[in-house]
């Protein structure tokens, strides 16, 4: 299947497509999010979804505990929100959106559906940065991105950073 993956970029209109559910949850899927994994420790991202390396599937995977040393892995296949309530509001960036942070409002706290890695169906309450960084990934399986939650001002002041500041492209 894949190769060696890659993040894509703003710009990059897999990034705006709706992921589709994952029908079999075989060895082959297992392989795929294991490079995933490695990719989002390589470059210190707390998530990442299937969206962000092109392969248009309803997986994404996040590790909130990085900072601490103690890795423990989160995976997500055809996640669900089942409820949602409360507010908060958390300094987000986005690999896909490299050295841009900005604040987003999100629910304080969620309850989750998702099949993992073994292809059972889990649920699960999460609060604090575990629910703000599952809105965020759950966004990039709907082809949203945490700027398109900004004011109008900020997304126009987003736009000019963008022109100077995007990677340039090989
Ligand atoms: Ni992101």
């Amino acid at each position: 299947m894949e190769r060696d993956l890659k993040i894509c970029l703003l710009g990059d209109p897999v990034l705006r497509e709706r992921a589709r559910p994952v029908t079999e949850i075989n060895g082959e899927l297992k392989d795929f999010i294991g490079k995933m994994a490695e990719l989002m420790y390589k470059v210190k991202g707390l998530g990442l979804a299937a969206n962000q390396v092109g392969v248009l599937k309803r997986v994404f995977i996040m590790d909130i505990s990085q900072r601490e040393g103690k890795p423990l892995l989160e995976v997500y296949i055809n996640p669900e929100i089942l409820e949602a309530e409360g507010e908060t509001e958390y300094e987000e960036g986005c690999l896909s959106i490299p050295g841009y942070y900005a604040k987003v409002e999100r629910f304080a706290r969620l309850w989750v559906r998702a099949y993992d890695l073994e292809g059972n169906p889990f649920e699960r309450e999460l609060t604090g940065l575990h629910a703000i960084a599952f809105q965020h990934e759950y966004d990039h399986l709907e082809g949203i991105l945490f700027i398109d939650r900004l004011s109008p001002l900020k997304k126009e002041l987003f736009k000019k950073w963008w022109k100077k500041n995007a990677p340039s492209r090989r």
